[in-house]
């Protein structure tokens, strides 16, 4: 994957290979982090590239810390509309198996003046060509407008992001493949920061190795809230669910191509069991020999996806019909949030003589 953000930058993202030493110098504080904007129901994209990944290292010992990104989601959408959507996040973590025993949650603008205040500090390290180039700021904007016509909250961004992942000191952040290029303008200006100031920041890092982009399942693009036929919600009924894969593009008999392989990801990523897996790879294997198996292999995806979204939905449920378990996860997260967020930013205010 190549990003076209220009020299200057490629020049930093080769500088990989110096990431271990870079790391060991200075303590992560944050295991594992990942946002999600409030800014409509989940789809099981959402799940399979920043939840999934979250929920299994939990299980392996790790705990996590997931936040939800609703100054991130005021970029392009009013406040009232996302604080509508921010216990059904909080919700969606828990139901898809983020233990508040183990994890932490908060609400990003529960430490709004820290995030700010290194995002304010941050954008001094970058240029706005620089953030001009980053190429997700082109998708974010409707009918192909230039760049320049963003909002300015648009254009900073990767650097409120950039703002999120530093204060936590996080070392790992699993996150779908739309999200490199911000993951990216993290690590520079964690490094611009540390060469100009000292060595405060330690270098995060991509969780997943092979990036992860669910597409539509019909239509151009990956799968995402604003292009609803083609996506998968966690909160669509079982119906609608079964419609929405029937009428999925797939490929000839004997043709890979890539809206199979997403298919294939979802399936395999929301399977429950082994032998579903092996089923699915069961029926792949007879496409490519050829055979018109393309009908089994979505009947195979609906009962997948009916059976995993059916669970969740009951679990979401019940976590919805009590708001007090949610206020408290969320104030149990913001005491962790708010203490990591305020010793990075005393020790960043120090280095720079602005305390
Ligand atoms: P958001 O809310 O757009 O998406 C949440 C997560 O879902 C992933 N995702 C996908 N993964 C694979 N295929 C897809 N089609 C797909 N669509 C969405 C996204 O990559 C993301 O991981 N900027 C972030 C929120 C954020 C954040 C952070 C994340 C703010 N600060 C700090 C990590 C760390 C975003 O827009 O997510």
């Amino acid at each position: 994957m190549t990003y076209d953000l220009g020299k200057k930058w490629k020049k930093d993202y080769s500088m990989d290979s110096t990431l271990k030493k870079e790391a060991s110098t200075m303590d992560y504080k944050v295991e594992l982090l990942t946002g999600i904007r409030p800014t409509g129901d989940l789809t099981v994209a959402n799940y399979l590239g920043a939840v999934a990944p979250i929920v299994e290292l939990q299980t392996q010992g790790v705990s996590p810390v997931v936040f939800v990104a609703d100054l991130h989601a005021i970029t392009d959408n009013e406040p009232d509309t996302v604080r509508q959507y921010i216990h059904g996040v909080v919700a969606d973590y828990i139901a898809l198996g983020v233990d508040p025993q183990k994890a932490k949650i908060y609400l990003q603008s529960d430490i709004a003046g820290e995030v700010t205040t290194l995002t304010a500090i941050l954008s001094r390290l970058v240029s706005v060509a620089e953030l001009l180039r980053v190429p997700t700021l082109k998708d974010k904007l409707k009918n192909n407008a230039r760049p320049e016509t963003a909002n300015a909250l648009l254009l900073l961004y990767p650097v409120l992001m950039a703002a999120d992942i530093l204060l936590n000191r996080a070392k790992r952040v699993p996150v779908g493949e739309d999200q490199l290029a911000h993951m990216e303008v993290t690590r520079l200006l964690a490094r611009r920061f540390n060469k100009k100031y000292g060595e405060i920041f330690p270098i995060p890092q991509v969780l997943q190795v092979k990036s992860l982009r669910i597409l539509a399942l019909r239509g151009k693009g990956k799968m995402s809230k604003s292009n609803p036929g083609g996506a998968i919600f966690l909160t669509d009924d079982l119906k609608t669910v079964a419609n929405k894969i029937k009428a999925a593009e797939t490929a000839f008999e004997g043709v890979m191509n890539e809206k199979l392989e997403s298919h294939i990801l979802i399936a395999k990523g929301l399977a429950k069991t082994q032998s579903e897996r092996d089923e699915v790879d069961a029926v792949i294997q007879e496409h490519k020999s050829g055979k018109p198996v393309m009908g089994q292999f979505k009947q195979i995806l609906t009962r997948i996806v009916q059976n995993f979204l059916s669970e969740f939905q009951e679990k979401r449920a019940e976590i919805l019909h009590d708001p007090s378990y949610i206020s408290s996860a969320l104030e149990e997260g913001a005491k962790v949030a708010r203490e990591n967020a305020i010793e990075t930013l005393s020790e960043v205010r120090k280095v720079l003589r602005f305390d």
